[in-house]
């Protein structure tokens, strides 16, 4: 589909479902080579990233174990800048390698705000892996080490992601439709 219509809005086209098989294959890839022998414990970030953790988690050939956390900070297309923390990690995390798994990274809040709160369990180390990254509004300093794709600062849906609850299961990425 080139266009399709959430709510009252419409979005178009922007990275289909073989671009982003394609970047969960590198993404997995590079995280086979470093997390190897570490143990990890994979933190999903819900609600927006489950499905590029059930497809990442898919092409991870090493033994780890994946937990969820819930977050929300975004109203429409734009964030409130209040992060809320909604289910928290209920793991034992003092000495674990941690990789949180994000589906996008906007501003950085939230990314910043999960960090603090895992930070206070003594990790032994955490990283960060994103499917989107947008650069233009990122305004955190925490090094991201996985990106699947870096985009535009543009309002996007599909693949997991939101417009007001909508849209999450559409299979390939779309974008606001300037009109
Ligand atoms: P941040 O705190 O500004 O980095 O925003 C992070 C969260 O906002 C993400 O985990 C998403 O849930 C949501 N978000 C950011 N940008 C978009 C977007 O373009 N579409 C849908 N949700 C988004
Ligand atoms: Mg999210």
């Amino acid at each position: 589909m080139q266009e399709v219509r959430v709510k009252d809005r419409v979005f178009e086209i922007f990275i289909d479902e073989i671009e982003i098989a394609a970047a969960i294959d590198r993404m997995a890839e590079k995280m086979n080579k470093d997390l190897a022998g570490q143990n990890p414990l994979f933190a999903v970030v819900l609600n927006g990233a489950f499905m590029f953790a059930s497809d990442l988690s898919k092409k991870i050939n090493f033994d780890c174990e994946i937990t969820f956390l819930r977050y929300s900070s975004y109203e429409g297309t734009s964030s409130t800048g209040a992060v809320k923390k909604i289910i928290g990690c209920s793991e034992e995390v003092k000495g674990r390698n941690i990789v949180i798994i994000e589906d996008i990274i906007d501003s950085g809040l939230t990314i910043q705000k999960i960090k603090k709160d895992i930070e206070e369990f003594q990790p032994g180390s955490i990283k960060v892996a994103t499917f989107l990254f947008k650069p233009e509004a990122y305004k955190g300093n925490h090094e991201i080490n996985y990106i699947g794709f870096e985009i535009p600062n543009d309002f996007i849906v599909g693949y997991g992601l939101d417009y007001n609850g909508y849209g999450r299961n559409l299979k390939d990425i779309y974008k606001l439709k300037q009109s």
